[in-house]
């Protein structure tokens, strides 16, 4: 017997449910459509502007190709061509194409505005983002895979790679630039809405691109000079039996060849600076959390969370020096 196909209305109203999945994705902290600062809300404009020229032109298009073929169809005069050609042809993309270049022109010197915040020199690592906040005094201030922001000003990132070519991206705040190894370039940013967004490494870079993610905090003036004040300071001294054992275990490892924490012998320049790792809201670049069995997790196996990383794998350590070294970094706030 052969199976009775489904009738075609059925398999439409099947796709309908697809349509909410699409439109989730444009929801939330990172997403170009829920702009967050300046330059987002300018990009926004942008897309919003083109969707509905597009969608305009393509019902323009298929009336034209409607009444050709179904209202007219009997072959038109000589002059009613020419016309067509001239207005539809000539006419019409200039003028529309002309009032697109002067609109995008016209958008570009806000989105190039020069910085009046702070300057953060961004270099992208495998896979991770390692964060100089330049300091007014001279001195630089180094965190990494978080960037905090203060709300109302213009920031400049000044973007560096070490080996391959990244891009950095925070939708909710503007538009993506590539960061190459060898050459610095420079975006500023204008965050104007104060919360959490997630930035993305936007372009190919090798086993781990795409857990190659960031926070950017937003935060008020008075918030981020208190944070940069804090980030400045030298690391705590560990608390407790477990931490203390933990700090003692970390330079006898020789994690203090690749990390640094400042106010200890550990000043490695390799890895990320764990100084303040405790007070990040993400480990890893994005990749897991910061509970102490997620830096438990981490150190025994970097590889099983991502695939080529540089940092090798502590499987020799014990359950127990594992949760005292995660003890002691949990509570470097
Ligand atoms: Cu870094 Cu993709």
């Amino acid at each position: 017997m052969t199976p009775t196909p489904r009738p075609a209305r059925l398999r439409y109203r099947h796709a309908l449910w697809l349509a909410p999945l699409l439109l989730a994705a444009c929801e939330g902290r990172q997403s170009a459509l829920v702009p967050a600062g300046e330059d987002a809300r300018i990009l926004g404009d942008l897309f919003w502007v083109m969707l509905i020229g597009a969608v305009l032109l393509w019902i323009g298009m298929n009336g034209l190709f409607y009444w050709a073929t179904r209202r007219s169809p009997a072959p038109h005069s000589q002059t009613l061509a020419n016309w067509l050609v001239i207005i539809g042809g000539i006419l019409f993309p200039t003028v529309t194409l002309g009032a697109l270049l002067v609109y995008g022109l016209s958008i570009m010197p806000d989105l190039r505005a020069t910085g009046d915040g702070p300057v953060i020199r961004v270099t992208g690592e495998q896979w991770w983002w390692r964060v100089e906040y330049e300091r007014a005094d001279g001195t630089t201030v180094t965190t990494a895979n978080e960037i905090r922001l203060p709300a109302g000003v213009r920031s400049t990132f000044l973007l560096d790679s070490k080996k391959v070519i990244h891009s950095f991206w925070v939708p909710s705040l503007g538009g993506k630039m590539d960061m190459f190894p060898g050459r610095v370039t420079e975006m500023t940013l204008g965050p104007e809405r104060p919360g959490i967004y997630r930035g993305q490494c936007a372009e190919f870079c090798g086993e781990s691109h795409a857990w190659m993610a960031f926070e950017a905090e937003v935060m008020e003036p008075e918030d981020f000079d208190a944070w940069l004040e804090a980030e400045a300071a030298d690391a705590m001294p560990p608390e407790g039996d477990l931490a203390q054992r933990g700090a003692a275990l970390f330079l006898a490892q020789g994690c203090g060849a690749c990390h640094a924490v400042r106010g200890t012998p550990a000043v490695g320049r390799v890895g990320p600076d764990l100084t303040h790792v405790g007070s990040r809201h993400s480990l890893a670049a994005g990749r897991l959390g910061t509970s102490a069995e997620d830096f438990a997790r981490w150190v025994a196996n970097p590889g099983a969370w991502k695939p080529g990383a540089e940092m090798p794998a502590y499987a020799h350590l014990s359950d127990a020096q594992l949760a005292a070294i995660a003890a002691y970094l949990e509570g470097l706030e």
